[in-house]
């Protein structure tokens, strides 16, 4: 917050009560909209700090992403409190605002999987860590707020030369992407590796990292937008594909004999192209489901089209074509399955790797902590072309001004009938769904029956 805001923000009453979040909604200018003295819970104790934070409410749309007032956190043994100056945006909190993410938390929850700033306190039992270090960490949630306490196992220092900045940009999506390549991929010179949403972060990671071995080939796909920006940027893609287009027949045009690698962020039928584009001893690997995504909240249909849209494939037939099929995720590596040091050996090579020159983080764009909405809307319109990031000292972006108090209740109308019309598409969107995988069901138990042919015609021949 700058020492303006700071300036402007009122004390807030304590939150909790009965167990109910009474948390404040931070207006434009960082303060709660109310004025109201600090209380202790109890009259002897010191009130209660407290910190800006993006919070979700709900799961679903935008609106239930909201800047509160929470209290401070307290700092817990093994973990150190970080003061945050940078956060990192991924398409994964786009999929947990929506709930289309396993066993989230209940809400309100602090948003936010990625953070960088400064060690403020440091708990008992850490050694590793200082007051005043310069860190970058990755919580399971609560990394965008002011001040965020981590368990040290996620926490990493910063390389000299490394910014707040780019320590967000690189840190989730550089360390994806080389377990990808090189742990999971087995990369190595004359290959060639195929990479959905090339023009986000990890997909440009992915471009980076595989370039630091010689004679890669690259296909990229991506939305048609983000072409010519990609055409400019630092690392080449070699061969910059359409996203929805036929470019299994592109790719076979150019390597009749496929590619050595498929990293597949959508999922659903995109595995089956993947799998079938990949050559002998040919790697495919699945680390994200962003096809699920189809609307601002969560798609119904979406996730259970994913599925079993992607064919069974039996190790008997990847016996018989040698091929391999892979996947990873690192939440589950980090905090389901102790992988925390795995990660942090990854980190550091990919901070080697930084400091040698190799890598050059791509910054989208930043943002305000108030303005995270509009942030994840651009995430959602497909307009980022590298990494999107939050930086909680900077002012909100001037806003249209408030309507006079005659033409509030237009505005609110207005409003009113937006948010009725976003529904109403979610409505038909989710309807689409349903229709559209009833009929790709049906089509494919033709198939089953023997028939060999989509439902309609068959229907007509009966
Ligand atoms: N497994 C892991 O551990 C792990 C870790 C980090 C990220 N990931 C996955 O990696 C992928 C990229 O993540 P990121 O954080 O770097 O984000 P990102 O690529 O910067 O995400 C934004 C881009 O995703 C693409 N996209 C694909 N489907 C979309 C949809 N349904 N709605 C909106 N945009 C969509 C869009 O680009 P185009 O239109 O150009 O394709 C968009 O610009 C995601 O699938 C994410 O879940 C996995």
């Amino acid at each position: 917050m700058s020492e303006q805001a700071q300036e402007n923000a009122a004390p807030v009453v304590n939150g909790e009560q009965n167990g109910e979040s009474k948390d404040k909604e931070v207006t434009e200018n960082g303060t709660t909209g109310e004025t109201a003295e600090p209380v202790a819970e109890t009259e002897n104790e010191a009130p209660k700090k407290e910190m800006r934070a993006v919070v979700l409410t709900g799961f679903g749309g935008l609106k239930s992403v909201k800047i509160l007032k929470k209290p401070e956190p307290t700092l817990n043994e093994g973990e150190v409190l970080i003061r945050v100056k940078a956060c990192g945006l991924n398409f994964q909190d786009l999929m947990v605002r929506q709930g289309a993410i396993d066993s989230p938390p209940k809400c309100p929850f602090i948003l936010g999987f990625e953070c960088a700033g400064d060690v403020e306190q440091v708990g008992e039992g850490v050694e590793d860590f200082q007051v005043g270090d310069q860190v970058v960490a990755l919580p399971e949630y609560r990394a965008w707020a002011e001040l965020v306490a981590v368990p040290s196992k996620y926490v990493y220092k910063l390389p000299k030369g490394l910014s707040y900045l780019d320590a967000v940009t690189i840190t989730m999506n550089y360390t994806v992407a080389y377990i990808l390549l090189f742990e999971i991929g087995a990369l190595t010179q004359g290959k060639s590796v195929l990479v959905h949403s090339v023009g986000g972060g990890v997909g440009q990671a992915v471009v980076q990292l595989a370039k630091t071995v010689p004679d890669v080939t690259i296909f990229g796909l991506c939305s048609k937008g983000k072409h010519d920006v990609l055409k400019e940027a630092t690392s080449p893609i070699d061969h910059l594909l359409e996203r929805g287009s036929d470019y299994v027949s592109e790719v076979r045009k150019i390597s009749p004999d496929g590619v050595d690698i498929v990293l597949d962020c959508l999922c659903g039928e995109e595995c089956n192209k993947g799998y079938n584009l990949l050559k002998p001893m040919g790697r495919y690997v699945l680390y994200g489901t962003s096809n699920v995504v189809t609307g601002e909240t969560k798609g119904f249909f979406s996730a259970a089209r994913c599925w079993w849209q992607v064919d069974k494939v039996s190790p008997l037939k990847l016996f018989d074509e040698n091929k391999s099929l892979a996947g990873f995720n690192l939440r589950h590596l980090m905090y389901q399955q102790n992988g925390a040091a795995h990660v942090k050996q990854t980190v550091e090579k990919v901070f080697e790797l930084f400091q040698g020159g190799k890598i050059k983080p791509l910054l989208d764009s930043t943002w305000a902590l108030e303005d995270v909405v509009e942030a994840m809307q651009k995430m959602h319109d497909r307009k980022n072309v590298g990494k999107m990031i939050l930086d909680p000292s900077l002012e909100p972006r001037p806003k249209p001004a408030t309507p006079a108090k005659g033409k509030d209740k237009k505005k609110q109308s207005s409003e009113e009938k937006k948010e009725s019309d976003e529904k109403k598409e979610d409505k038909k969107e989710e309807k689409k769904e349903k229709d559209e995988d009833k009929k790709e069901k049906e089509d494919k138990e033709a198939i089953t029956n023997g028939t060999g042919e989509p439902a309609a015609e068959e229907a007509e021949k009966k």
